[in-house]
């Protein structure tokens, strides 16, 4: 019997196709998130699942899913797995990395000239009508060529917004856990220091590591307050990186200058403070939403998920302990 599969979310209808080639395939192609019971109750009697980061993988699921041998994540973030408990029970996790890089930077840096500029703030502002002609203090923005870049995250994302930032005559600094290639430091002139001198020193603060315990409200009060008031700060990284609610108040206050946000807090949620202030562009978590780059993403998820089926070592092994184990 072919292996059974859930797929979590919709996903395009030839990525679908190709999977039933191999799979009994359940979908779930009205894209609406499935609860925490319908997920285990779906997923009870799976060999596999393709599924997004809404989708919790956790201890309390996976006892009741015996079956399962994989879960593969459409998505590069993986903060939705617990990967001990996916080894515990012998399931192999896997993500979609590098594909999204440039897509995720395009995004990433889309938002900070949307605030830096004001870009939507202003179209708002036309569409109602306010135009009444050119006015030398209208809509005044900040420049961003020449401005500093504090880059927080200098992983694959972190590098392809920093050589984004090269290209607009930015000065870039990072704070990351390891150093970058000296080589990527001398090409792009960019330098590593501590994340408080980055938030002192930077015009744009630009969030691009993943969400985990230890990066739980990285950026809190304390640290919003530590920004210069003409700040702007990015965030292509994850909801909970930032303490939405201070954010709101930051922003509020301008305590500091702006926001430009794809990832929220509790999202689809978001808090409702943002939606009352002109002075935050906000998406809803597209940082890697084009065609291209979604066929690449499905493409490699479904990769994962054959190789791990078929007994092969999937690319994008997470947890490379349960693999080790399976070998024994
Ligand atoms: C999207 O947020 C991803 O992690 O790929």
């Amino acid at each position: 019997m072919r292996p059974r599969v859930l797929v979590t979310l919709g996903i395009f209808p030839e990525l679908l196709a190709q999977l039933r080639t191999q799979f009994e395939v359940e979908d779930n192609q009205t894209d609406r998130v499935l609860s925490p019971a319908e997920l285990v109750r779906r997923l009870g009697d799976k060999d596999g699942a393709l599924i997004t980061g809404y989708d919790r993988i956790d201890a309390s699921l996976l006892e009741t899913c015996p079956r399962l041998k994989a879960a593969c994540n459409l998505a590069v973030g993986y903060n939705n797995m617990d990967l001990p408990a996916c080894t515990a029970h012998g399931v192999i996790a896997t993500n979609t990395p590098d594909v999204l890089n440039d897509t995720t930077a395009d995004l990433a840096f889309a938002l900070l000239l949307a605030a830096a500029r004001r870009i939507t703030e202003a179209e708002r502002w036309l569409r109602a009508g306010h135009w009444e002609g050119w006015r030398n203090d209208q809509m005044l923005g900040q420049d961003v060529h020449h401005a500093t870049l504090g880059i927080v995250g200098m992983g694959q994302i972190g590098r392809a917004i920093a050589r984004r930032a090269h290209g607009f005559d930015m000065r870039i600094i990072y704070h990351n856990r390891g150093r970058a290639p000296v080589e990527l430091e001398r090409a792009l002139g960019a330098r590593r220091v501590e994340l408080d001198e980055l938030l002192g020193t930077a015009d744009f603060v630009c969030l691009a590591l993943p969400y985990s315990p230890e990066t739980h409200h990285l950026i809190d009060a304390r640290r919003l307050g530590l920004m210069k008031a003409n700040a702007i700060l990015v965030n292509v990284g994850r909801g909970g990186l930032v303490d939405d609610a201070a954010l709101v108040e930051a922003l509020r206050t301008r305590r500091i200058a702006g926001a430009g946000l794809d990832v929220y807090e509790g999202e689809p949620a978001l808090h409702a403070g943002f939606l009352a202030l002109d002075n935050v562009a906000l998406t809803p978590h597209i940082g890697s939403a084009t065609r291209a780059t979604r066929m690449q993403m499905g493409a490699v998820a479904a990769e994962n998920l054959t190789a791990a089926l078929s007994g092969r070592r999937p690319p994008n092994l997470l947890n490379p302990e349960v693999w080790e184990h399976r070998r024994r």
